[in-house]
């Protein structure tokens, strides 16, 4: 395999050392976490991401809404929300016409909603180009929500584009599928480069949360390859759960169905499950160190 550019191990070290800083910005306390799954690649499994993640973290008791940007409605698709049921969604909600609550749809798993991708979002992108408070609208939208969430999900869309700044604005933290295949390198240093960017000019407490590794094929070099190069610059970004090319994972959708859903114990579903309590985890951690600090802060022993 032809090592990373030069751009991209800069890029992939400085991010990797982050945590001192712009990574470890403290978690809010309360209300809902906000997280993006992106990577302007695509297919490398971020709708699949989204959609289970979020579904494995409504079965263990959380409220989470699924905010599907992505004008090709995948997450929507894959949670069975009918195209004739998406005529309030993401795209109304960033124009006003909506409100996060009307827009939310319930889906077959308890605990687990989704604002759809309606058809009208294809021209999102153009129209928002000259929109007032074009980056925060989605943000803005979603903070009027009286539905206590306690995780809301963005899928993005395959682009660095005004949909995905919208999310990024949106969120605590991000959380990228990364494919384990000959090019899942390439864009990383611009997606990191984009995060910081954001950070500096929108939304400061953005981190990047973590990279899941997709697809992997413990019988393919290249998938090994993949994985030790990312593990070697991100460290412990770099989730310790891997995501497995499973059948069953391409079935689900068709059935309107999460992977978690349609087949609990296939191995794609099972990593999925880890992937969640592996978050959970790390959330608690970032949670408890900033407890810690702010008791610090006060003087009260934490
Ligand atoms: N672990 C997996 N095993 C097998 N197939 C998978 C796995 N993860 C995703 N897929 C399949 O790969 C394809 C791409 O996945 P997905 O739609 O999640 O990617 P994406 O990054 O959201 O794509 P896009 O950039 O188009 O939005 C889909 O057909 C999906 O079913
Ligand atoms: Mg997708």
């Amino acid at each position: 395999m032809t090592q990373p550019s030069d751009t991209y191990t800069q890029n992939a070290a400085s991010a990797a050392d982050k945590p001192a800083d712009g990574v470890s910005a403290s978690p809010r306390l309360s209300g809902p976490r906000y997280i993006s799954i992106s990577n302007q690649k695509g297919g490398v499994g971020k709708t699949t991401t989204a959609v289970n993640l979020a579904t494995a973290l409504a079965a263990v008791g959380k409220q989470v809404l699924l905010v599907d940007l992505d004008p090709q409605g995948n997450a929507s698709t894959g949670l069975g929300i009918d195209r004739a049921d998406r005529d309030r969604g993401s795209y109304e909600l960033l124009f006003g016409e909506t409100t996060a609550d009307e827009a939310a749809a319930a889906t077959k798993v308890p605990g687990l909603y989704c604002i759809p991708s309606s058809m009208h979002l294809s021209g999102a992108e153009i129209e928002l180009i000259d929109a007032d408070n074009r980056e925060f609208r989605l943000r803005d939208g979603l903070a009027a929500a009286t539905r206590r969430y306690d995780y809301v999900i963005f899928d993005c869309p395959p682009a660095l584009n005004l949909l995905t700044l919208n999310a990024l604005a949106a969120s605590d933290g991000v959380l990228v599928p990364l494919q384990c295949e000959f090019y899942a390198l390439e864009g990383l240093s611009h997606l990191v480069n984009t995060i910081e960017r954001v950070r500096d000019a929108f939304n400061d407490k953005l981190e990047l949360l973590g990279i899941v590794l997709t697809m992997y094929d413990k019988r393919n070099n290249l998938s090994n390859q993949v994985a030790d190069n990312v593990r070697e610059f991100f460290g412990d970004k770099v989730y310790d759960t891997v995501i497995p090319r499973n059948v069953r994972i391409s079935e689900a959708p068709s059935f309107g169905l999460p992977a978690i859903v349609y087949d609990m114990s296939c191995s794609g579903s099972q990593a999925y499950i880890h992937l969640a309590r592996e978050m959970l985890k790390r959330e608690k951690a970032l949670r408890d160190a900033a407890l810690k600090s702010m008791a610090e802060a006060e003087g009260v022993p934490a």
